[in-house]
């Protein structure tokens, strides 16, 4: 049986320019997509198998808001495989992106324009709302239900006779500052995105000093600028159509405009092909692309620490166990 491949979000973008990738790599691979929306995933299963019609490609129903529709899945999964070699937890949302014109201002005379475009890092603020089992719907998205799916998958990706991978599509977006320990969630803030991915690169670091020693490894990555549903969302259309000539141009001048999905899947395609104790759980593997259009990928040390993860992990237990007698609950409520 070949590698046994799980992709979230994996019916547009980054996530199915990865699954393209892979199959073109390993025409063994065993890949499952996990996706909130049947139809999607069906047209995207339809879109691989065209190309590669050979492929042994999946489907798993998994919206990672909802915490009964990770158990679920994952559920569904351990019943039909008995390895994963490679989790990619790459479903990610920015939902009403918005435009801080006066941080925009500043950041034109500051000389980090190009930085401030590519990352987004203090440009967007969001509206995040709440899921129906009362979280934050960006941090259940982004980061909690991906938790969870880890945390329900152990016995797959912790076994003794092989290493596992479990691969976070981070972003440079991640920042410091829009995070906090005290409100993890970030109910407070207005850049729910940032705190989410600023999160995920700390529970990576938690989940390596967690399972190393039982074969699993996480890492992150950042996919640079890509042109996909998410940064669509960001301005209106007509916006990117009439920009769509100046970013091509400024891809010249900075290599984080990957801009294409397949680009943009570069640092997850490079991790596949890695020994993953080789990897440092410091940095974050970035998507890069040159002027002339070729992509590669590079290590940039992330501004996280030890104690920081530690107590986010710890945070992130105690909600688990909260989320889950809270499921519970609601289930002996049902059957009475
Ligand atoms: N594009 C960029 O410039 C950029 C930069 C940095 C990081 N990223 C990250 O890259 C990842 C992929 O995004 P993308 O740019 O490829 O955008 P995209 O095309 O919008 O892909 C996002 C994927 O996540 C799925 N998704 C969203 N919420 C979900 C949920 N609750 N349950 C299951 N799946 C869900 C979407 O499914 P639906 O089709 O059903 O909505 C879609 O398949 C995200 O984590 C994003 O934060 C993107």
């Amino acid at each position: 049986m070949g590698k046994v491949v799980l992709v979230t979000g994996a019916n547009s973008g980054v996530g199915l320019a990865l699954c393209e990738r892979l199959l073109s790599d390993d025409a063994q691979l065993q890949l499952c997509l996990a996706c909130r929306s049947k139809q999607k995933a069906e047209a995207a299963r339809q879109v691989l198998l065209d190309s590669h019609p050979k492929a042994h490609v999946s489907l798993v129903r998994l919206d990672v808001a909802s915490m009964r529709s990770v158990l679920s899945a994952a559920e569904e999964i351990r019943q039909r495989y008995d390895r994963l070699d490679y989790l990619y937890l790459n479903a990610g949302i920015m939902p009403s992106p918005q435009v801080d014109f006066s941080a925009l201002y500043k950041g034109l005379f500051s000389g980090k324009a190009i930085h401030m475009f590519s990352t987004g890092a203090g440009l967007l603020t969001q509206k995040d709302t709440v899921t129906s089992d009362g979280l934050q719907q960006v941090f259940a998205t982004n980061l909690f239900g991906h938790f969870l799916l880890v945390r329900e998958l152990e016995p797959l990706l912790c076994q003794t006779d092989h290493h596992s991978q479990v691969i976070w599509t981070s972003s440079s977006n991640a920042c410091r500052s829009a995070f906090s320990l005290d409100d993890v969630q970030h109910e407070e803030g207005l850049e729910p995105y940032s705190s989410s991915k600023y999160a995920s690169d700390l529970l990576s670091l938690a989940l390596n000093r967690h399972y190393n020693s039982q074969g699993l490894y996480s890492s992150v990555i950042c996919p640079g600028l890509v042109m996909t549903n998410l940064t669509y969302g960001i301005l209106p259309s007509f916006i990117w159509t009439l920009i769509m000539p100046l970013m091509w141009l400024i891809r010249i001048f900075t290599n984080t405009f990957t801009l294409t999905p397949y680009n943009g899947a570069e640092a997850l395609f490079w991790l596949f092909k890695q020994k993953p104790e080789s990897l440092d759980p410091m940095v974050k593997y970035h998507s890069l692309t040159s002027g002339l259009g070729n992509s590669y990928t590079q290590t940039r040390k992330m501004d996280i620490d030890d104690t920081m993860s530690a107590a986010l992990y710890q945070k992130l237990l105690e909600l688990e166990k909260r989320v889950r007698k809270k499921l519970k609950d609601e289930d002996s409520k049902c059957t009475k």
